[in-house]
Formats: structure tokens, sequence, C-alpha cells
């Protein structure tokens, strides 16, 4: 069978998720390559021997420019803070390797126009980590909506709020413009965009307004590497100045006529990892909930009106429901590595020529996304409606 080498550059939170994914994408399916775990990158204080042994990588380095240029590399995955995805995945594909990126694709739009020219000068595949489009109950909602089950879309609202942010949190790499490029915006807002572009089937058009907040606006400097979303007891007693939103709303139009809104919050307590959407259209409407992944909540319009009402389909059952027959008998349920290992087993297929289980975004379909995300930031910062043809 044909095999890839695969170098992991990073070895936080996703870089644990990304060891599992490609760990484990042949056990459950059968890729038309295997991968090979051969590199790690990690920072030298995170112990990348480690690491490796650990999570089954072959190799570590704590020199990241020499494993994307190494002829041993195949595949080069990038899960480091939003700053390091340009360079790495640019050097990655300046020698002529493909990429799968972390997302928000980038930090800037700038950094992440520069990506996609690299990508269309390398002439190689690229990958974007938009992982929810992986779990079988989204993948489910882009298949009804492609297949008209809900009619005309009028009302895309959608939501992803957290509630990790409070004071006790050090200043992580996460609060820091000129690492992560904003705050809850990219980081969730990110994932809901391009989450509802994908079951939509449509672009969103213009931001008709935006309100953007940063609540906690100094915090303790960590006392050491603080990585994940945590680090809270490694605060040490220094200060420094939170430089993102901790939430940013916005309200949108589609290409399609339906109008919309997006919220991402890190302090939206009693919501630890509400990432939702609800779609409302002429003939029927769902809903999703990522804290209930396994369900999709569907209305039929088109029944007769005594009997119309929420329905919850388990997206447990196979074949009917993507990427299921993969994984456990019905209502054995998965959880949130499952759909990075989906996501894997798609970047196998596609790098094999073939087609991926659902659309799957490269650069130039994550720069979309990121085209929004920047729309939003114009709109709160300038107080005006924002069309998206400004932003090129
Ligand atoms: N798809 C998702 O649902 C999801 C979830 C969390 C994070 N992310 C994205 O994944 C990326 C990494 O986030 P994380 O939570 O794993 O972060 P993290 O802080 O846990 O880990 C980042 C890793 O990057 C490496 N790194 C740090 N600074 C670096 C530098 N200057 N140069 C090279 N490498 C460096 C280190 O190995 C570190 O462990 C981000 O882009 C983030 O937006 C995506």
């Amino acid at each position: 069978m044909q095999t890839i080498n695969v170098a992991l550059i990073g070895q936080g939170f996703m870089g644990r998720s990304h060891s599992n994914a490609w760990g484990q994408v042949a056990r459950f399916f059968k890729p038309p390559i295997r991968p090979i775990m051969h590199t790690v990158y990690g920072q030298p204080e995170e112990n990348p021997p480690a690491f490796a042994a650990n999570w089954g990588w072959l190799h570590s380095s704590t020199n990241w420019e020499e494993v994307v240029r190494s002829p041993e590399i195949g595949l080069v995955d990038v899960v480091t803070p939003n700053h390091m995805h340009a360079p790495v995945a640019k050097a990655a594909l300046a020698a002529g390797k493909p990429v799968c990126c972390e997302k928000p694709l980038a930090g800037t739009l700038d950094d992440a126009r520069s990506m996609v020219e690299a990508a269309k000068a390398a002439g190689v595949k690229t990958f974007v980590w938009f992982n929810y489009r992986r779990c079988p109950a989204v993948a489910l909602a882009h298949q009804l909506v492609k297949q008209g089950v809900l009619g005309e879309i009028r009302h895309v609202r959608a939501a992803y709020l957290q509630d990790w942010a409070s004071e006790a949190v050090p200043l992580l790499w996460r609060f820091d413009r000129s690492l992560a490029g904003s705050g809850a915006h990219g980081d969730l807002n990110a994932h809901i965009i391009d989450m509802t572009r994908f079951v939509t089937g449509s672009e969103i058009t213009e931001v008709v307004g935006a309100i953007a907040e940063t609540f906690i606006k100094r915090r303790k400097l960590p006392t050491g590497p603080a990585g994940e979303t945590l680090g809270a007891g490694r605060a040490g007693e220094e200060y420094g100045d939170v430089t993102v939103d901790d939430t940013v709303l916005f309200l949108a139009r589609f290409a399609n006529g339906a109008v919309a809104s997006f919220e991402a919050a890190r302090q939206a307590t009693g919501n630890q990892n509400r990432n939702m959407f609800e779609i409302n259209g002429t003939k029927g409407a769902l809903k999703f909930d990522f804290e209930r992944m396994n369900e999709l909540q569907i209305y039929d319009a088109t029944l007769p009106r005594a009997v119309q009402g929420w329905t919850t389909i388990m997206c447990t059952h196979a074949p009917d429901h993507p990427y299921v027959a993969n994984w456990w008998p019905d209502a054995h349920i998965i959880g949130y590595e499952h759909g990075f290992v989906n996501q894997a087993y798609d970047i196998l297929k596609v790098l094999a020529g073939e087609e991926p289980t659902v659309p799957i975004p490269d650069f130039e379909d994550a720069y979309q996304t990121q085209r929004v995300l920047e729309a939003a930031l114009i709109s709160a910062a300038e107080r005006r409606p924002v069309s998206l043809s400004e932003v090129k």
C-alpha cells in the first residue's frame, strides 16, 4: 500500500488531537494512502522525545525548518499558534509539500492571502482543519440542505460560546494579537462561519454590523509554557495587556438571501463548548449543538400542522450517516476526537485523487472564511456595514 510520511509541527492541544487522528485513521478506515507518523516538532521545553514516544512518532525535532524541508517528509501538518501558520506552511509549500493547517487559516488577512498564493505557486494540495464539518450530524445537515429538505433558507443563527477565560487564566498566546490575530473571533467565529458556509452552501456577502468587546484588559503573565486554554495556576505576579477581543457578535447576509447572526464568546458562563447553529427554511429547519454532537434536530414543515414538531435524529446509523460505518454500532456514540480522524481519512482520500466524504476546505476556501472574519473586525472598528466586495 502507498504510504506518506507525515510531519506534525506543534505538540499542544491540537498536537495531541492530530497525533491521535494520524494514529487511528488506518485502524478504523481503509485510507488509500497509509500515513506514517514520521516526525513531530516541539519546542525544547516541551520534551518532544517524550511526546513522540507517547503518541507513536518515529522521530522528534526542535527545528521545524529542517523538518518541513526534509526530503523524507511527504505531508506537513501545522498545529502552531496562528502567527506561525504562514511561515511554516509557506516553507513547506516552497519545498513542494502538501500542507494541512489548523484554523483559522492565519492570524491576519495578509498572512492568509500569502498562504493562498504560495499554495497556488506550489501547485500542491492544501487542507484546513475545520473539523466540525466532519461530525456526522453536521455532514448530514450539509447533505439535507443540498437535497433541498429546508426549501429556501431564510435565517441562519450561529453561536460558539465558551466560558474558560476567567481572570484566573494568564496571558496565553490566545490573548495576544501579534500571535493570535484576534480572540474569540478568529478562534470561534471562524468555526461557525465555516460551518454555516458549508451547511448552507452559500457565501456571506455583507457584514451588516458587528460589536467587539474585551472585558478583561490585563492578565497575569504565565510563569512557564502555558498551552491549551486553561493555564490557570501558571499565572505569575506581573501583568500584561490583552490585545484581542473576548467576544465578537455580528449580523450578516448570505448570497442565498438569508439573514444571519453570529456570536463568539469566551466568557459565556454556563457554556463550555456550545458550538451551535439553527437554520430555518421555508420547508423545514435544522438545529445542531456540539455539546450534544451526535444529535441533529430537524423540523419538517411539510407535514400536516397537527403532527409538526422537532425530531431528534441520533446520527449514529450506518450507512445512512456519514463516517459512522467505520466506528461503532448504532448509538454507541462518538466524541470530539473522531471528527479529526474523519478529517485525516478525507485528507488521505484527496491526496490519492479521490473525493472526500463531504467537501473539505483548502487554503482558498478557508480564505473566504478569513475575509468574513476581517469584514466583521472592520465593521466593529468603524461601526458600519462592510460588503465582502471591499475585503479582497
Ligand atoms: N480545530 C479546532 O477545533 C482547534 C481547537 C484548538 C486549537 N485550534 C488551532 O490549533 C492551533 C494550535 O492551537 P493549540 O490549542 O494546539 O495551541 P497550544 O498552545 O496547545 O500548542 C501550540 C504548539 O505550537 C508550538 N509552538 C508554540 N509557539 C511556537 C512558535 N513560535 N513557533 C513554532 N511552534 C510554536 C508548540 O509546540 C506548542 O505546543 C491554533 O491555530 C488554534 O487556533 C484548533
